[in-house]
């Protein structure tokens, strides 16, 4: 793989759904038993705003009882062993990708383990619940603090610097992600403009399936490490 140097990887809920945490879009169309916009939105949020932290406080609190699969670790492996350039984008909220042992990841729609207060904009490391209205270790305000988590309608984080590696990619690598949320499902448009080979891992075609030069379809948990093995080859 010799002409292949920078790679752009995105991950959605198909890549942490073999750790055990539900996907978003099941055939039953809820989330662990919610409408998408009943907890995760700005708006459900002003509405009713103990629905929501008790959705995300039990998401976080979950979090400890499972643990990254071998498509975590097939990344994290590819992370240390890549010499070139590599940014692993995550649509994931967990934190299974840093657990497994990679560092070059980012969390375009936040974190569960992050809270953000309102009040003086910092964002703080969190492990607790946030429904009871802690202070903000920062500024010690009450009441401030929200799931530090991108909903529907509001801007995903660090799109600048995606859209750098996008664009500087020789390869992106789609895993585990339906292609129905925006800007996540238009990278492949993206890297294709600039000549980027592309290929998705899912368990099924995704809905921008046919942008992608291959699909591979099954479970990410045996797709991914195969596909790390294949790339970390030396070439003959
Ligand atoms: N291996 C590979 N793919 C899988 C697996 C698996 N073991 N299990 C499920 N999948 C696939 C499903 O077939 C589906 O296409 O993962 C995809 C998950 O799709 P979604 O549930 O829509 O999740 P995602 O694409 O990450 O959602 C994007 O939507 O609600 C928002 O902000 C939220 O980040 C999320 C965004």
């Amino acid at each position: 793989m010799t002409d292949i140097r920078n790679i752009v990887v995105l991950t959605g809920a198909g890549i942490s759904a073999e750790s055990g945490l539900a996907t978003f879009r099941g055939p039953d169309g809820l989330w662990e038993g919610h409408r998408v916009e009943d907890v995760a939105t700005p708006e459900a949020f002003a509405r009713d705003p103990v629905l929501v932290h008790r959705f995300y406080d039990a998401r976080r609190a979950n979090l400890k009882t499972v643990a990254p699969n071998q498509a975590h670790a097939a990344l994290a492996r590819l992370d240390a062993a890549w010499p070139g350039d590599l940014l692993i984008v995550t649509q994931n909220v967990d934190d299974l990708h840093e657990r497994a042992g990679a560092t070059r990841v980012l969390h375009m729609h936040g974190e569960l383990r992050s809270a953000w207060c309102r009040g003086c904009d910092a964002r703080s490391r969190w492990e607790a619940d946030l429904g009871h209205h802690p202070l903000c270790p920062r500024c010690g305000t009450g009441g401030g603090l929200r799931p530090d988590i991108v909903w529907f309608g509001e801007m995903p984080y660090e799109m600048d610097r995606i859209d750098r590696a996008l664009m500087d990619a020789d390869l992106f690598v789609s895993i585990g992600t339906s292609g129905n949320v925006y800007p996540a499902a238009g990278f492949v448009q993206t890297a294709r403009y600039v000549g980027a080979r592309t290929l998705e891992m899912n368990l099924e075609p995704s809905l921008g399936s046919t942008h992608f030069h291959e699909s591979r379809i099954g479970n990410a948990g045996a797709l991914v490490p195969a596909w790390v093995d294949e790339i970390l080859a030396p070439t003959p």
